[in-house]
């Protein structure tokens, strides 16, 4: 290891550490260290993360919010959200599941038209039943702290072209078993819900950026039921077990499509296993930086096709959470199956005494329907500008 490159680890790490010994009062304070630095001239923005390059180096970003949705990469790309829809701003906090008061977030996010919607102010919003999305909906929290927490959260079931955006959401509960309205025409009885951040349920054409996530009942992001075309970018996630779940279970078979995305987020303290847990499908990990584990990152069963391109692993001190990854048995197994599936990590920066057990297939083409954008040198994640991972601070006529 050069010596610039532990110097370069040096700057990375202080963050790090400094998350480590204060635990967070207020979530905000969390990610305090991703936007200082602040990039005063255009001309020096660009960080080399496509996503953030394609809208963060304009200062009218406020006005412009909508170019947003042409700046996705990944298998999540084709999601629009809202942007062919009107600007909804909401103005209460309050919730209620079957008659939701126009100006809440609830009642934007039933509608049958596309909308892209943003807050009036700061805003800490805990339902009171899982946020039943419809299609073509952007939730764009950049401007203010918006907060869903300490409730149930939000819930992509059947529908496709959504954006999730700058938003914190953490401390998510079960709930359920009661009247949910899912359209404006339309509510029923929904069973008890998994406590999940995201949950997303058959659905496709998603996109999820610049979040920050902890501390939920179940995932923080659970994909299943034959959902596909996701994108997973940019987010910050910390002090959590069991962190994405992709795939429903190892004999539901039209999880066999999925193809996602999971890119230049920022893996932090105390997360424990399924960073993420895979079933079936193609998943493109890419550039992703994982600051320790408490059991594994990356880990599944039943004959998923992994691509890990470009990525920083970080092990902890631990001596037995070195690996990387872990492949699952599942019934019917005899322990040999794993051999066959095909898990490459290409690029990836390992560091701590931190690897990766490979399996199947060292041939590019057992990847191409896990790539999915162009991974960058993993050593660049750490030399370029601070990390920004997470909800960001953004104000106004300012480079956000
Ligand atoms: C989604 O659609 C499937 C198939 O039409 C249906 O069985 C299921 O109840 C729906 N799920 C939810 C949670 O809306
Ligand atoms: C190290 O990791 C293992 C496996 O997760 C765990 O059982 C053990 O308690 C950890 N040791 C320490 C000192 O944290």
């Amino acid at each position: 290891m050069s010596s610039f490159f532990l110097f370069s680890l040096v700057i990375f790490l202080y963050p790090i550490q400094t998350l480590s010994v204060t635990p967070p009062v207020q979530i905000s304070e969390a990610i305090g260290w991703s936007t200082t630095g602040r990039r005063l001239e255009t001309e020096s923005c660009r960080t080399g993360n496509p996503i953030d390059d394609c809208w963060r180096c304009d200062p009218g970003w406020e006005t412009n919010r909508k170019i947003l949705a042409d700046c996705a990469v990944g298998f999540g790309r084709n999601a629009v959200g809202g942007r062919d829809g009107e600007i909804y701003v909401i103005k209460s906090a309050d919730d209620d599941p079957v008659n939701p008061i126009p100006g809440s977030l609830r009642y934007a996010v039933i509608r049958e038209e596309p909308l892209w919607i943003i807050f009036d102010r700061d805003m800490i919003i805990k339902l009171k039943q899982e946020l039943v999305m419809n299609s073509h909906k952007t939730i764009d929290g950049r401007g203010f702290n918006i907060q869903i927490s300490n409730g149930p959260c939000i819930a992509i079931y059947n529908v496709s072209n959504i954006i999730i955006h700058n938003i914190y959401i953490h401390d998510c509960q079960p709930a359920g078993n009661a009247l949910v309205r899912d359209t404006p025409n339309h509510y029923e009885v929904r069973g008890r819900s998994d406590g999940d951040g995201i949950s997303i349920y058959g659905s496709k054409d998603i996109w999820i950026d610049h979040c920050t996530f902890s501390n939920c009942y179940d995932g923080l992001i659970d994909v299943v039921y034959g959902s596909t075309a996701i994108t997973i970018s940019n987010n910050y996630m910390f002090d959590h077990n069991e962190v994405m779940l992709m795939g429903h279970s190892d004999d539901f078979f039209p999880d066999k499509n999925m193809q996602i995305t999971i890119a230049f987020n920022f893996f932090g303290d105390s997360l424990v296993q399924r960073i993420p847990r895979c079933r079936h499908g193609y998943f493109h990990i890419v550039n992703n930086i994982y600051s320790g584990w408490e059991m594994y990152a990356i880990g599944g069963s039943a004959n998923p096709t992994i691509n890990s391109q470009g990525n920083v692993f970080i092990a902890s001190n631990n001596k037995s959470t070195k690996e990387v990854t872990k492949h699952e048995l599942s019934s019917g197994d005899d322990g040999d199956d794993w051999k066959k599936w095909n898990w490459r990590s290409e690029g990836d920066l390992m560091l701590n005494d931190a690897f990766f057990t490979t399996s199947g297939q060292e041939t590019p083409a057992a990847y191409i329907k896990a790539s999915s954008m162009v991974a960058r040198p993993a050593a660049s994640l750490l030399t370029t500008t601070p990390p920004s991972a997470g909800a960001l601070t953004c104000q106004k006529n300012q480079l956000c």
